[in-house]
C-alpha cells in the first residue's frame, strides 16, 4: 500500500547495502532469508550457541526444497544462502546499512542491544526492531540518534506472510520510516505505516477475534469446536479462534492481550479472559504442549461441532423484508423447490427474516432471540447469525428464544437445512458468534483509524495480509451498513452494561451521517 505520501519520497536501500539480522530464531531466520533472497548480503548474529549456524543451515535446506518444487531457480537458492554469513560478535555488524533485531521480547534487553549497536554501525544506519508489542518510542530512549529507530514488524512465518508494519515512534525520522517501507516493498512485502501504540495495527485490531470467542465460551454458549466451525463456514475465516489460539500458543496469545490491556491502562475492551489464564496456568498452551482448547495427538479425533439432526423441509415460506439475508435464503430455498412468497402487509414487523408457519426466523441484530421475541410479543422466534455470504455459506449458528416450541425450532432448522445450510445451535446469547465478532472487529479498526494509528485503507489491508481475514473489517462493516453495526454494538452494550462494547466515535459518526468507514479521510 502506498496510501502514505512519504512512500513516494524514499527509495529502497540498494541491494549493495549489507543487512544485519540479530536473533536467529523463528523470526530472525525468516527475515534473513527474505533479505538474502532480495539480493542483500546478510550478517546473522545470535548469542545462543550455534543458533545462527543452525538457522543458516535450515534456510539453505528450505531454499533447496523451494528450488526442487520449481518455486525458485536453483542458482538463486544457492546464491541467497551464500549471501548469508554468520557473525560472532556485534562488532562484526560494522558497515551494515540496516540492522533488524529479532531477539527476545524484553524492553531492557532490546534497549541495551540498541545502545551497543549504535556505536558499532555508522550514523546513517537504520536500526529496525521486529518487536510485536514494545513501544518503538521507548526503544529509542537513551540513543544518540533515536530518529533512526523504527519498527519493522514481520508476521510469522516471515518468508510467507506479506504484511510488514512499519512503525514510527515519536522520535522516528519520517525518511527512515519511508526508506524501510520502500525496502520492504522491494523485498516483495506489503508494508503499511503505523504509529507506535499498543499492538500496532494487527495485534490490536485482532483482539476481538479471540476475545468474543472467549466470552462465548465463558458463557457456555457453545463449544470451541462449534464456535470454530461457525467462524470458518459462516464467517469465512481460514481458522476458528480456538484452533488458531492453539496454534499460536495460549501463553503467547494471552501475553499479547495482557500487554495491550496493560498498555491501555486496563481498557475493558482488552480485558484478558480468566478462562484462558486458567488454561495457561495449567500448562495447556495448545499444540506445543499437546493440549489447549483441544487435545492434540495422532490418536485423538477432533471433537465435532454441534450440527442439528435433519428436520423436515418447509412446504411454504414467507419472506419478511428484502435484504441480503432474505434474498439469498429465498433463492437457495427456491432452488431446492420450496415456494417462497413475500409476506403480506398484515404480517407483524420484526426485522428481516423468513416466516415458516408460526415461526419467525430472523437475522440477528445484537439482541437475544428472547429480547426480540419479547419486543414482538411472540415466543416462536429463532435468530440467525451473520455469514460472510449467505448465498454460499455451508453452516449458520442459530438460537431459539426462551419458550420457543420444539416444533418452531424444528421448522427453523428444517428451513435452513432445505437451503443446504448445516445448523449449529448456540445458547441464546446477544450477538451470536460471527455477528458480534465482526461488529467488534470493525469497531476496533474504526477506533484505530479514528486515533490516527493507521488509515482506513491500511487497516483493512493489514488484517487481510497479516492475519488472512476474508474481508477487511471496515469493508465488512460498510457492506452491512455502519448504522447496522452500530446498532449491534449498542444492543451488546445495553445487554452487558459494559464499557467493553462502547462505540468508536468514528463508527458512531459514519452511522449517523450514512457515510462509509472506508472513505474516511481527515
Ligand atoms: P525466538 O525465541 O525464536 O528467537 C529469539 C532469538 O534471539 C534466539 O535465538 C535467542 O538466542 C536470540 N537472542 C536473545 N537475546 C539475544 C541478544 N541479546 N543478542 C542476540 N541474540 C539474542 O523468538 P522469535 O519468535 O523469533 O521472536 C523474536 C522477536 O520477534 C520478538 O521481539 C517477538 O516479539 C517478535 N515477533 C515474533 C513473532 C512470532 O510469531 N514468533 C511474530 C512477530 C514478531
Amino acid at each position: 500500500m502506498d496510501s502514505d505520501p512519504r512512500v513516494n519520497q524514499s527509495l529502497p536501500l540498494p541491494c549493495a547495502t549489507d543487512v544485519g539480522v540479530i536473533g536467529a530464531g523463528a523470526m530472525g531466520a525468516g527475515i534473513a532469508q527474505v533479505a538474502a533472497l532480495a539480493g542483500h548480503r546478510v550478517r546473522l548474529f545470535d548469542t545462543g550457541m550455534g543458533r545462527a549456524d543452525a538457522a543458516r543451515t535450515k534456510i539453505g535446506e528450505t531454499l533447496v526444497a523451494l528450488a526442487a518444487k520449481g518455486r525458485l531457480e536453483p542458482t538463486a537458492a544457492a546464491a541467497a544462502t551464500e549471501r548469508i554469513t554468520v557473525v560472532h560478535a556485534l562488532g562484526d555488524l560494522v558497515n551494515t546499512g540496516l540492522v533488524v533485531e529479532a531477539i527476545v521480547e524484553d524492553l531492557a534487553i532490546k534497549r541495551a542491544l540498541l545502545r551497543e549497536l549504535e556505536v558499532v554501525v555508522g550514523t546513517e544506519a537504520i536500526l529496525a526492531s521486529n518487536t510485536s508489542s514494545l513501544s518503538i518510542t521507548s526503544l529509542g530512549v537513551g540513543l544518540k540518534h533515536p530518529g533512526r529507530v523504527v519498527g519493522m514488524h514481520f508476521f510469522n512465518p516471515a518468508p510467507l506472510m506479506p504484511l510488514v508494519e512499519v512503525v514510527s515512534g515519536l522520535a522516528t525520522d519520517p525518511v527512515v520510516a519511508a526508506t524501510v517501507h520502500a525496502t520492504a516493498t522491494a523485498w516483495g512485502k506489503a508494508p503499511v505505516y503505523a504509529t507506535s501504540t499498543p499492538g500496532f495495527i494487527v495485534n490490536r485490531c485482532a483482539r476481538p477475534f479471540y476475545a468474543e470467542a472467549l466470552r462465548l465460551l465463558g458463557e457456555c454458549a457453545a463449544t470451541p469446536a462449534t464456535i470454530d466451525a461457525v467462524m470458518r463456514e459462516a464467517g469465512g475465516f481460514r481458522m476458528g479462534p480456538f484452533e488458531l489460539m492453539d496454534l499460536i500458543g495460549l501463553d503467547v496469545n494471552l501475553a499479547v492481550t495482557r500487554s495491550v490491556w496493560e498498555a491501555t491502562f486496563h481498557d475493558p475492551r482488552y480485558t484478558p479472559s480468566m478462562l484462558q489464564q486458567e488454561l495457561v496456568a495449567a500448562g495447556f498452551f495448545g499444540r506445543k504442549s499437546g493440549r489447549g482448547y483441544y487435545i492434540h495427538g495422532d490418536a485423538v479425533a477432533p471433537p465435532p461441532p454441534d450440527t442439528q439432526p435433519p428436520q423436515p423441509p418447509p412446504v411454504r415460506v414467507q419472506a419478511v423484508g428484502g435484504g441480503e439475508f432474505v434474498r439469498a435464503l429465498s433463492a437457495r430455498l427456491a432452488a431446492a423447490g420450496i415456494a417462497v412468497a413475500a409476506a403480506g402487509d398484515d404480517e407483524p414487523a420484526g426485522g428481516e427474516g423468513l416466516r415458516v408457519g408460526q415461526t419467525l426466523l430472523l437475522q440477528g441484530d445484537g439482541r437475544t432471540a428472547t429480547a426480540i421475541g419479547a419486543a414482538l410479543d411472540r415466543r416462536d422466534v429463532v435468530v440467525c447469525d451473520l455469514a460472510l455470504d449467505y448465498a454460499t455459506c455451508t453452516r449458520l449458528a442459530a438460537a431459539p428464544a426462551d419458550g420457543c416450541s420444539d416444533t418452531a425450532w424444528s421448522a427453523a432448522v428444517g428451513t435452513l437445512q432445505a437451503a443446504g445450510i448445516a445448523v449449529s445451535r448456540v445458547d441464546d446469547v446477544a450477538g451470536l458468534v460471527v455477528l458480534r465478532t465482526v461488529a467488534m472487529l470493525a469497531n476496533e479498526a474504526a477506533d484505530a483509524v479514528n486515533q490516527g494509528i493507521t488509515s482506513a485503507a491500511d487497516v483493512d489491508f493489514a488484517m487481510r495480509k497479516g492475519v488472512n481475514y476474508p474481508r477487511g473489517p471496515l469493508a465488512w462493516a460498510d457492506a452491512l451498513g455502519a448504522a447496522r453495526v452500530a446498532a449491534v454494538l449498542r444492543h451488546l452494550a445495553a445487554h452487558y452494561g459494559e464499557a467493553r462494547y462502547r462505540l468508536s466515535p468514528l463508527l458512531a459518526r459514519c452511522a449517523a451521517s450514512g457515510t462509509r468507514l472506508g472513505d474516511f479521510r481527515r
